[in-house]
């Protein structure tokens, strides 16, 4: 059996956004992936041409449906492009192959009596291309849009959707792991407890002429939904191929947003129960993104254009970021600050620092091959142990979506990678002429970079790519992580420049772009709350203590390695550190109105060791971890470079 993964088909009536580059980016992380595993692949993406939201898109542009859909999918492909997105197909619902199929399908559910004539009368909205009832509409208007709906009676014809509506609920339950996350199938179990109506899949031409019409009558077009969604079986040769076809279907993954999960675990499945198909194994449905806690809207002005990310940094921080920052499943703001802090902190000081040193220390002092190892000594055999641990994690974790947290597993290993080099210090092997321990370290080190780069070439696949080339591989395989050591001996390294270099600013066309925002933008309303800058300006400043009471405190970097909500107080997290000591330390915090417990598992704090040990609330603690901001938290204190747990910090 084949990977088969779908992204949505993207409307043509405005240009991509950040949304809509979301899904393409986790679909094609996956099917690199899976291409890397060596399985039989099929990404598919494309443009939803047909329905009235296209239709007076291109009336507003003065241009014919058909030049405005030939138009305005090209942003779509030369985004993907830009993207390093690797679909193996891009099916526009306007081509002749895709509208066959949809006028066959139609066929052969009216001839068995699924789809049937009727009157249907509602309120109609244009915005969502749908009808609801008198007890669905807010203040008169779209429930969902707030837009204005209109009285609407005429003939139509409907698909029997009601008829396959328990034998969705039978597979529902008996597939936990067809929708997904979790909050979604509760979502859908939901709705399918509630009478499950039949759908109505016409719209008379004279209302709407743009679409394809249906087989049976010609006085009518089909509802774009469902057009749309048979994208996903006309693209794979259902009619045209059908040995292809059986290889692919049931997809193996679909990825949609929140918002289609309806219109997908329902009538898609629906339709698929009436064709005598099943539905995807899984189908994905993730969160949406904010912008700087706002919903992105054109009105608002804050569509984030990824074009602009682009320009900025280039395709592999800004796929990386993407997938990094939220959890698939969950919804996430964006800012150009926390980008630029991913871009720095895990990129550029974590990872880029790892491969950078190891390459350039072995280039110093070891001729720039790859050197052989010895026997494990010192802390190796840990090392190793992590980087195992850390493929196997990934790996589970990439198997199910879970893009954030199979990064973390990355990071975790290449944090200690980074470790692994304090305590080892080559410098003092390669000072004291400790020539085979140190060949043995830079060695380890290596294959550390190594596996990095074959982990992170889903996400980043042109830093990846450079950094296997760096290393002496040209074409990786998953199959090269079962070992610790894939390297060749004797192999020459390239050392050149750091893989992300550090970015001190925002760079500046985001910067232009943003003064430019902030110019045309209405002078924002007078805020009650203090801004922070001002609110530390205004902190009391605190009497003179001389520097041998500062001297007092014993302030140590530590990494987190667990953290949990606190039993009885809401403010509070309890945070387990290792501060170098034999046990890590428990510490209680009160960060949580700022960080979820996952959000600080593998960062680097500074603690307060020497501070009296407290009860508070019931928990031990020992220490306190260092933040800035008032009462509202503001940011944890970092380190400005990967430490060793334990640094005294002066
Ligand atoms: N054409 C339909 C899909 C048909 S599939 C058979 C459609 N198109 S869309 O262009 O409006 O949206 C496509 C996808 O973009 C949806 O999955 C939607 O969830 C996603 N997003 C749109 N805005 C988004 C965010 N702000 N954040 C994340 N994803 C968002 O619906």
């Amino acid at each position: 059996m084949a990977f088969y993964i779908t992204t949505p088909i993207y409307y043509v009536n405005d240009a991509p956004h950040i949304g809509h580059a979301y899904t393409t980016v986790a679909a094609d992380v996956l099917a690199r992936y899976h291409r890397l595993k060596g399985e039989d692949t099929w990404f598919l993406t494309g443009t939803d041409e047909h329905g009235q939201k296209v239709m007076e898109a291109a009336q507003a542009r003065g241009v014919s449906p058909q030049q405005h859909v030939d138009e305005l999918s090209q942003p779509y492909k030369a985004l993907w492009a830009r993207m390093n997105i690797t679909y193996d197909d891009f099916i526009r619902t306007t081509e002749p192959r895709h509208q066959a199929v949809v006028k066959r399908v139609l066929q052969e559910l009216f001839d068995k009596g699924d789809i049937f004539q009727d009157t249907y009368e509602g309120w109609y909205s244009v915005y969502e291309e749908r009808f609801f009832t008198e007890k669905d509409l807010v203040d008169g208007k779209d429930p969902l849009s707030g837009r204005e709906v209109e009285w609407i009676a005429e003939s139509n014809y409907f698909f029997r959707m009601g008829k396959y509506a328990d034998q969705l609920r039978q597979w529902v339950e008996d597939h936990p792991d067809f929708v997904q996350p979790e909050t979604r199938r509760n979502e859908l179990l939901g709705y399918l407890k509630k009478d499950v109506g039949d759908l109505c899949i016409s719209r008379p031409k004279a209302r709407l002429p743009w679409g394809i019409e249906m087989p049976f009558d010609a006085e009518y077009v089909t509802y774009v939904w469902f057009d749309a969604l048979l994208n996903y079986a006309s693209a794979v040769g259902i009619d045209s191929d059908p040995e292809r076809f059986a290889q692919l279907w049931p997809a193996s993954y679909q990825l949609i947003g929140k918002d289609i999960l309806t219109t997908h675990a329902v009538y898609w499945s629906t339709m698929l129960f009436a064709m005598g198909l099943t539905p995807a194994k899984h189908l994905y449905a993730h969160g949406w993104w904010t912008v700087e806690g706002q919903k992105m809207s054109k009105s608002m002005k804050n569509v984030v254009d990824p074009n602009l990310l682009l320009d900025a940094y280039g395709p592999d921080p800004v796929r990386y970021f993407l997938l990094r920052e939220i959890q698939f499943g969950a919804d996430g703001d964006f800012a150009h600050e926390k980008l630029l802090t991913a871009y720095n902190s895990d990129l550029a000081n974590d990872l880029g620092n790892l491969a950078h040193r190891g390459l350039s220390m072995t280039g110093n002092w070891l001729g720039g091959v790859v050197p052989e190892a010895g026997e494990d000594a010192g802390t190796d055999a840990d090392l190793k142990a992590t980087a195992m641990k850390a493929v196997a994690d990934y790996t589970r974790l990439l198997e199910e979506a879970s893009f954030k947290d199979a990064l973390e597993a990355m990071l975790v290993m290449v944090r200690a990678g980074n470790n692994y080099l304090q305590v080892e210090a080559p410098w003092a092997l390669n000072a004291k002429g400790d020539t085979a321990r140190l060949k043995t370290v830079l060695r380890n080190s290596l294959e550390i970079s190594r596996i990095s780069a074959l982990l992170l070439s889903p996400f980043c696949p042109d830093k990846g790519a450079e950094l296997l080339g760096k290393l002496g591989i040209a074409a990786p395989r998953l199959a090269d992580l079962q070992d610790f050591y894939g390297l060749s001996d004797g192999a020459a390294l390239e050392v050149g420049e750091p893989l992300f270099p550090r970015m001190k600013e925002l760079p500046p066309a985001i910067q232009a772009a943003l003064d430019e925002a902030k110019a045309k933008a209405p002078p924002a309303p007078k805020k009650k709350k203090k801004s922070p800058a001002t609110r530390t300006k205004k902190a009391k400043k605190k009497a003179p203590v001389s520097f041998d009471d500062f001297q007092k405190f014993d302030l140590r970097a530590g990494v987190v390695t667990a953290a949990e909500p606190h039993p009885d107080a809401d403010r509070l997290l309890v945070v387990t550190v290792d501060i170098g000591e034999a046990a890590p330390r428990t510490v209680v915090a009160g960060i949580a109105s700022k960080y979820a417990p996952a959000d600080l598992v593998g960062k680097t704090v500074i603690v307060v060791a020497n501070l009296e040990p407290a009860t508070i609330r019931g928990v031990d603690s020992q220490g306190m971890i260092l933040a800035a901001g008032g009462k509202a938290i503001e940011s944890l204190a970092t380190t400005f470079d990967a430490i060793v747990p334990g640094t005294v910090i002066r």
